[in-house]
């Protein structure tokens, strides 16, 4: 009985080698270790053994049960460790998405050479203690005009012109339009502030004009206001000239007119050296060599009042950039229907990655 014992447990080996799933190990188990096992078959013999073969066998048989038993926990243990590095393998996380995502298939976005230009020119002026001020597009007379000394009878109203609406009145009775120029926002700023302040405005207004290398119907501003104590038109000039040297990483050549504006008194039209042709005449400076950019002035005192606030306490300049001038001069555009055409050839060169 010993040797069989012993050689049942060869045989048990043996065919647990070649197991590979727990189920199988566990059938296995009940095929050697269960009431009707091998191992019990074998010690059924029992009732005819002496004493001493009992005293032998019966140690021996806990023995292979024992090892049996072993053996088994150990291929258990070695088949889960199998599945769960294959489950690993499978389910790999790859932390760097090469596999995933093809790099470099996916089209990146750009801003707009004007948006770029204008978080530029934002950063310069709030760098200087500026706000950064937005209002709306479509407004009323009393903002585009009225306030700002442009009277219903005004000539001035013809400087620019308005796409108005043909709908009601406002409350006050005051016509509605698309703002034809952002020094609405100045109106906005003063009723809803107390001086000392400074604020820029950036934005799109409207002009029913017609297009050429030069003009368009939407285009971009920038306005800018500072308002306090005894501000002088020296104050003006060393904010325009800082901002003008950030913008183009240079000194750019500036020259100063006088300028008519309503709203400003003295009023100026300050001009670059053209950026395109280096002042050697093309379409975008209509071969003069100079580019208007920054009309500018004085507050009038009747602006000031029409916002609320005393002109004989306070005093303060204006300006008014073109921004979309600025952004051809920076980045050398001829023509400025290229920055509304939506083609994407010219909107993919001013990407900045
Ligand atoms: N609003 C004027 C325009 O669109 C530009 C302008 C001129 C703005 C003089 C100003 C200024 O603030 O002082 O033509």
């Amino acid at each position: 009985m010993i040797e069989q014992l012993e050689s049942l447990f060869d045989s048990f080996e043996k065919s647990l080698q070649v197991l590979e799933t727990q189920a199988d190990v566990l059938n296995l188990k009940s095929d050697y270790l269960g009431k009707k096992g091998k191992v019990s078959e074998i010690l059924k013999g029992l009732k005819d053994a002496t004493p001493e073969q009992r005293k032998e066998i019966g140690p021996k048989a806990n023995e292979i049960k024992d090892k049996i038993q072993l053996e088994m926990t150990k291929k258990l243990q070695e088949i889960e460790m199998k599945e769960i590095n294959e489950k690993l393998a499978q389910n790999k996380i790859d932390i760097t998405f090469k596999n995933s995502i093809k790099v470099g298939a996916q089209k990146h976005g750009g801003f707009h050479p004007r948006t770029l230009i204008r978080q530029e020119i934002e950063d310069i002026f709030l760098s200087m203690g500026f706000e950064v001020l937005d209002g709306p597009h479509v407004e009323n007379e009393f903002y585009n005009f009225e306030a700002l000394n442009i009277p219903g009878d005004h000539p001035a109203r013809d400087m620019q012109d308005t796409f108005w609406f043909k709908d009601e009145k406002s409350e006050e009775g005051k016509k509605h339009l698309l703002r034809t120029h952002t020094s609405t926002v100045q109106v906005h700023g003063m009723l809803s502030r107390k001086p000392p302040f400074r604020f820029i405005a950036p934005g799109t207004v409207f002009r029913c004009e017609r297009t050429d290398a030069s003009h368009e119907m939407v285009f971009q501003q920038l306005e800018g206001m500072m308002v306090g104590k005894d501000i002088s038109v020296g104050n003006l000039i060393y904010f325009m000239k800082v901002a003008l040297k950030e913008i183009f990483k240079r000194d750019v050549e500036v020259r100063l007119r006088p300028g008519f504006f309503p709203f400003v008194e003295p009023g100026f039209e300050l001009d670059i050296k053209c950026q395109v042709c280096s002042g050697k005449g093309c379409s975008v400076c209509k071969q003069t060599g100079w580019v208007e950019l920054l009309p500018c002035g004085m507050v009038h005192p009747n602006v000031l009042k029409a916002g609320g606030i005393d002109p004989e306490e306070y005093n303060g300049f204006a300006f008014g950039l073109g921004l979309d001038r600025l952004v051809m001069m920076k980045y050398g555009i001829d023509d400025i229907r290229h920055l509304q055409s939506g083609d994407l050839r010219f909107n993919e060169q001013f990407k900045t990655y």
